[in-house]
């Protein structure tokens, strides 16, 4: 019996992928004949090197039908319309760090790669930046940082402008907001093809609002304007703080204090990220934290806990944001990568912070040959970061209390293409033993693919109506992956 059930399920899987085939060649045809075969790619060094070149190793497996390098919105209007109307399935990537699999990766389908737009401009008269998809936050800040001025993004300088379409987390994010709150206007690509520039005050406010968190759901932006933000040159020191590496010993001190700072921190002055290490559970340099203050010091009122908890090193100086942006490169070797994404409130006890950690070493080690790492990070996202909002209400709503975003990061060791069926079971459990405190949204850009993050944003109903709206025959849902819940 089993070579007979064998055979017809290969039978079927070949007849299903040769239909993806047949719309994604008959899309990728009218692509090339519309735009030439400098854009349009199915082979050679410049196709391999877009397939090779992804932050997790897992999605390098994904072989597009074609690779269209756009070079202007039209580009972009006339590869949605042959993807639309072919029925073809499709992708779309900007700085390829996002670890989900297939949501910045295609087999068989159309790959829109934003590698050719990278330009990026400033404006005295609007104090505006804008930029291109394809650029990076290093190149952002490159382009404007004479002027004093920044974009705000995230904690790694190679970070791809994906990040702002999924919310956005930065060290100044409690002063400077969200960095999808940033943003004044987007050009859009509309599935059918069609082009509109959304803003929170336009026609379309619905569609601006959903974009701002909604990640690859709601269309293709093709320009983003950002609200700079006034952080003075790359010689304006106007931050303090930096590294201090924790011992495993202090791991239940260390999460009890994260615990209280995610409660207590309340001044926007404030940011930090915390990488808890649930792999190395023994060394004196186990655990990584970075603290900033825009000031002269990390003040005792409200890092006091943090920084006598027993550490190995503490290393502070003053930084400029440009200096900020260029600490963590965040670019590793040929690992698959993997996140999962939970929120917790901070309470006294610090129990669920530890029961998350606890949990993702038990994974950890029942995985240890198949892992080469993992972290409990957390990311304090206190009230202020919503408040100083410059453009209205995004995706996710405020759900009116401080909180940790959590990312539970897996590092898997070179050139493993594949992660173990048992392994993805184990992680949906492991996220269903942590689920986030009532009413916390699900970090977007931290997520495991198999997460419901829509339904998890207090303004979820606002995104199912602009979904609707904006894609009624649910094509992107359909043809490209991103998260579930549309
Ligand atoms: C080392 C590292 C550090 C990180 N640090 C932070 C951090 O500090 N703060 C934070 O908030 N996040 C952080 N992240 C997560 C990061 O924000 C997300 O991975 C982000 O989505 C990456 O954007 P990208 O353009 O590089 O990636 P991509 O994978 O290219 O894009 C991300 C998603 O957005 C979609 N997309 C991209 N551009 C467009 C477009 N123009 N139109 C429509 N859809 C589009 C893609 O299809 C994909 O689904 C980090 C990730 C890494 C790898
Ligand atoms: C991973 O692959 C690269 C390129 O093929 C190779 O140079 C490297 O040695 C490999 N690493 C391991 C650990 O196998
Ligand atoms: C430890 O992890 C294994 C593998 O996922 C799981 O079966 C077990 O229930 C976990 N134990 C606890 C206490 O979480």
């Amino acid at each position: 019996m089993l070579p007979l059930v064998v055979s017809f399920v290969s039978l079927f899987a070949a007849s299903a992928s040769a239909q993806a085939s047949a719309a994604s060649t008959a899309a990728c045809q009218a692509i090339l004949q519309a735009l030439g075969s400098t854009k349009v790619q199915s082979s050679g060094a410049m196709y391999d090197n877009t397939a090779d070149t992804y932050w997790s190793f897992f999605n390098t497996v994904d072989l597009p039908t074609c690779i269209v390098y756009p070079s202007s919105a039209s580009d972009v209007q006339v590869a949605m319309t042959q993807i639309f109307d072919a029925g073809s399935d499709y992708a779309v990537r900007a700085g390829a760090h996002s670890p989900m699999i297939g949501w910045n990766s295609i087999n068989d389908g159309v790959l829109i790669s934003f590698e050719e737009m990278t330009a990026v401009s400033y404006s005295s008269t609007t104090d505006t930046i804008t930029l291109q998809p394809g650029t990076t936050a290093g190149g952002v800040e490159e382009a404007v940082e004479s002027f004093g001025v920044s974009a705000i993004w995230g904690r790694a300088n190679v970070i791809g402008s994906g990040l702002l379409l999924g919310g956005g987390i930065s060290f100044e994010g409690p002063l400077y907001g969200w960095a999808s709150d940033r943003i004044k206007e987007m050009d859009v690509v509309l599935v059918t093809g069609q082009l509109v520039t959304a803003s929170a005050t336009n026609e379309y406010a619905d569609l601006f609002l959903a974009l701002k968190g909604g990640a690859n759901r709601f269309g293709i932006v093709t320009r983003y304007e950002l609200y700079a933000a006034h952080t003075g040159t790359k010689d304006d020191k106007l931050w303090y703080g930096g590294l201090v590496v924790y011992p495993a010993s202090s791991t239940t001190a260390l999460l009890t204090a994260i615990s209280h700072y995610v409660r207590d921190a309340t001044d926007p002055n404030a940011g930090g990220i915390m990488l808890v290490s649930a792999s190395d559970t023994t060394s004196a340099t186990a655990h990584a934290c970075y603290f900033f203050y825009k000031g002269t010091t990390l003040p005792t009122s409200i890092f006091g806990e943090l920084l006598s908890v027993p550490s190995t090193s503490q290393t502070f100086s003053t930084y400029s944001f440009y200096d900020i942006t260029f600490l963590i490169t965040g670019d590793d070797g040929p690992n698959g990568q993997q996140f999962g994404a939970t929120a917790f409130v901070g309470d006294e006890s610090g129990a669920a912070f530890l029961n998350g950690y606890n949990n993702l070493v038990n994974f950890t080690q029942t995985f240890s040959e198949q892992l080469i790492g993992s972290f409990f990070t957390v990311s304090p996202i206190p009230l202020s970061q919503w408040a100083a909002s410059l453009s209205g209400e995004n995706a996710i709503g405020n759900p009116g209390v401080n909180y940790g975003a959590i990312d539970f990061n897996l590092v898997f060791p070179d050139n493993e293409s594949t992660r173990p069926a048992a392994l993805n079971d184990a992680f949906e459990l492991l996220l269903s033993q942590n689920p986030p405190s009532p009413g916390l949204p699900l970090y977007m850009n931290e997520c495991h693919e198999s997460q419901e993050v829509l339904a998890s944003y207090p303004n979820y109903a606002l995104l199912q109506a602009a979904y609707a709206k904006y894609d009624p025959t649910g094509f992107n849902v359909a043809h490209t992956k991103g998260p579930k819940g549309l």
